[in-house]
């Protein structure tokens, strides 16, 4: 059945122009050392991260998304050892999976105790998260060429304190300053 929320309805390509930064490298380094059997990555967009992902990790990947479009696009690529559930965290029945990452999808859901809660069930072992909140100047929305992104702002302190309620320990935090990017890397640990 096919999910109506906030990203309905939106191209894989409009999220491919800001893929490769360094909070997303830092994140490649760090899945390679951690090296999961099972990477599940909630909000795929536009499949940068998997196809990225791919060149080094031979485990599994499972990509999660609540928009069919992105889903059938990530399936288009047919890539041996991935597979897809299109449903919303904190609600969908997902497998679980020894490392899930997101990248700017929390500060699109007004429910982060839900969100925390459904990470911590579908993980054996880490969340990493990417967020670019602090680079808001209000942090109630964003532009992307004419577009407007609704956005929820909340500081790295919500996030450590709703995780931890959850079981999820904050295990390493990183900042990446770019010109018109400011994202921070969080790393929880079940
Ligand atoms: C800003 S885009 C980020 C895409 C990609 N992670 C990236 O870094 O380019 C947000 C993505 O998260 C998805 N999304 C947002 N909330 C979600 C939820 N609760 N469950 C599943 N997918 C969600 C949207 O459909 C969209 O693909």
């Amino acid at each position: 059945m096919a999910i109506n929320y906030y990203w309905t309805g939106y191209k894989p390509e409009f999220l491919g122009h800001i893929a490769e930064t360094p909070a997303v490298e830092h994140c490649l380094k760090l899945i390679q050392e951690q090296n999961p059997a099972t990477v599940m990555e909630v909000g795929i967009g536009g499949s940068q991260f998997m196809e990225q992902l791919m060149g080094f990790h031979s485990g599994d990947y499972i990509g999660v998304d609540g928009t069919q479009s992105f889903i059938d696009f990530g399936k288009s690529k047919n890539i041996p050892r991935t597979s897809y559930v299109c449903g919303l965290m904190g609600k969908a029945e997902a497998p679980v999976a020894d490392l899930i990452y997101l990248r700017h999808v929390l500060e699109h859901n007004p429910d982060l105790n839900e969100c925390a809660r459904w990470l911590a069930e579908h993980t054996r072992r880490h969340v990493l998260v990417v967020n670019f909140l602090d680079w808001l100047p209000k942090g109630e929305s964003l532009h992307i060429g004419r577009r407007r992104i609704s956005c929820t702002n909340r500081s790295r302190r919500i996030f450590v304190d709703t995780f931890r309620d959850n079981g999820l320990t904050l295990q390493g935090d990183w900042v990446f300053r770019q010109p018109k990017l400011f994202e921070r890397v969080l790393l929880f640990a079940k």
